[in-house]
């Protein structure tokens, strides 16, 4: 498939749209996850390290955001609750449903990145190697997530299927909006 000039610019500003809000929506349910768990657990500890990560992600997206003159999405007051409201819910289940929640986000996260890194090819060398990093980064937290009893979570293989049929309908929506 060909693209028209404007295409690829277009293209690189949804990508960073619907990056930013991503990385957000992360932030906010490790911090829905955390006021229902308390800070001191061990679990806890390794959330906020994660938590940390996706804020990094988010400065990258941020600045990009900025430098390169994208509209950011429409929908930030909507990822705030929801992610909030995520994070709570599956923290509130249970620890397991916690990690159960991050396994099925970041699975879908990974796909999503690789796409956007075989998208843009050679064109864009710095939002590549972001997102590459991230990339990595996101597959460290779904396997942290695995190795502590996400599969574990009561009817796991439904609720990770919401949660990833969840992320593909917000990455949809927020390329756009
Ligand atoms: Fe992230
Ligand atoms: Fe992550």
């Amino acid at each position: 498939m060909s693209w028209k000039p404007g295409d690829r610019r277009e293209r690189r500003d949804a990508m960073i749209r619907v990056d930013q809000a991503g990385e957000f929506g992360a932030i906010r349910i490790y911090a829905g996850q955390l006021a229902i768990m308390g800070q001191r657990s061990p679990m806890a500890r390794k959330i906020s390290a994660m938590a940390l990560q996706e804020e990094k992600h988010r400065a990258f997206f941020d600045r990009m955001i900025v430098e390169r003159g994208v509209r950011p999405t429409l929908f930030q007051p909507f990822w705030d609750v929801a992610g909030f409201a995520l994070g709570a819910v599956t923290a509130a289940i249970g620890p397991e449903a916690a990690m159960a929640c991050t396994a099925a986000v970041e699975t879908e996260i990974d796909k999503h990145y690789q796409q956007q890194i075989d998208d843009l090819g050679s064109s864009e060398p710095e939002l590549s190697a972001a997102i590459l990093e991230f990339q990595a980064e996101e597959l460290e937290h779904r396997d942290h997530a695995l190795a502590n009893g996400a599969e574990n979570a009561v009817a796991y293989p439904v609720l990770s299927g919401l949660i990833r049929l969840g992320c593909k309908v917000a990455i949809a929506a927020a390329k756009r909006i």
